[in-house]
């Protein structure tokens, strides 16, 4: 392995890229560079006078930029602000967009962000950690019907009411800080057979909450179809069903509601236009050699000549 894929295994690599149809001299965004695996692909791909932009808003994938790469540029930044660095740059009218999205590897075998119930670490969770509240902070002070939500929406767990009425209750004696105080009062309430998978569930509902993970989304995919030029690509790797229903709507209809709209002549006036009907998921093999690809859907959309 080498540092990079320590970082993070590429999920739907070749697929991803082979979807963005680069171009040698294009511009392209990938607005989650992690450990720059999706961004080496693209890089591999340009020519000499091609251009690629890599976000991450977290400072660790900074130790994976491209050394003494000039088409290379690492943005540490949220991806919801893409219109802005895109103006900064002077990069719109862009080729196309990557979206690889959620979090990395990294990000759960690290024992002291707070991800991963296998660590008893402090409840962190950010993935930008110079600011914003951490996990802890949301299960200390969020009232109980906030928490239904996020574990109901974001989780979808069954027992959402449940668990956040036995968080309001635990927390009255001392304030929940690590992995093993919110564990310690949920694994009680999880279905013993699929208890891992439940509390795996609730982690990933609190680290939605934490980055604003939707907000951003709906920002992004919005600021996507004012950056890209028509005929560019927009290229998406979900790994929940809520954010792929999201991407899914923006890109038969350019809203988050997934409605079409028409013009007076019938057009549609969606700025995306689906180029895969179905999602695309990781053959078997990527599945059984990268167990973090089974949930992931990758999805392509065109960028339309509506306004
Ligand atoms: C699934 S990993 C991407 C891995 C990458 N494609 C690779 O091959 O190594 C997602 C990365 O995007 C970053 N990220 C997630 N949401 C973000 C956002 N809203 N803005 C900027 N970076 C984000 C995370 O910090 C993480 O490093």
């Amino acid at each position: 392995m080498t540092k990079e894929t320590e970082y993070h295994v590429p999920v739907l690599l070749r697929e991803s890229v082979d979807a963005l149809s680069v171009k040698p001299n294009g511009t392209y965004f990938d607005l989650t560079f992690g450990g720059g695996g999706h961004s080496r692909e693209i890089l591999f791909r340009l020519g000499d006078g091609g251009r690629l932009f890599g976000f991450d808003q977290d400072a660790d994938a900074e130790r994976n930029i491209p050394q003494s790469d000039a088409r290379f540029t690492f943005v540490r930044s949220n991806f919801r602000h893409l219109a802005r660095w895109a103006r900064f740059y002077d990069a719109t009218g862009a080729d196309g967009i990557l979206a690889d999205l959620g979090v990395s590897s990294h990000h759960l075998d690290d024992a002291t962000r707070g991800f991963s119930f296998r660590f008893d670490s402090p409840l962190d969770m950010r993935m930008n950690t110079s600011g914003g509240q951490t996990a802890a902070d949301i299960l200390n002070t969020y009232s109980e019907e906030d928490l239904t939500r996020i574990f109901r929406t974001y989780g979808e767990l069954q027992n959402a009411r449940r668990l956040a009425a036995t968080v309001v209750k635990g927390r009255t004696n001392a304030p929940l800080l690590t992995a093993s105080d919110l564990t310690r009062l949920t694994t009680p309430l999880m279905p013993r057979a699929r208890e891992k998978k439940e509390t795996a569930k609730l982690f990933q509902a609190l680290r939605i909450e934490v980055n604003g993970e939707m907000d951003a989304l709906a920002e992004m995919l919005n600021a996507a179809a004012k950056v890209l030029r028509p005929g560019g690509r927009l290229v998406v790797i979900t790994y929940h069903s809520l954010e792929d229903r999201m991407v899914k709507n923006v890109m038969r209809s350019g809203n988050m509601e997934g409605h079409v709209e028409q013009d007076f002549f019938g057009r549609t006036t969606s700025p995306f236009r689906p180029v895969t009907g179905r999602p695309l998921i990781p053959n078997a093999a990527e599945q059984a050699l990268n167990p973090r690809s089974r949930s992931a859907k990758l999805r392509v959309a065109e960028r339309t000549e509506a306004v």
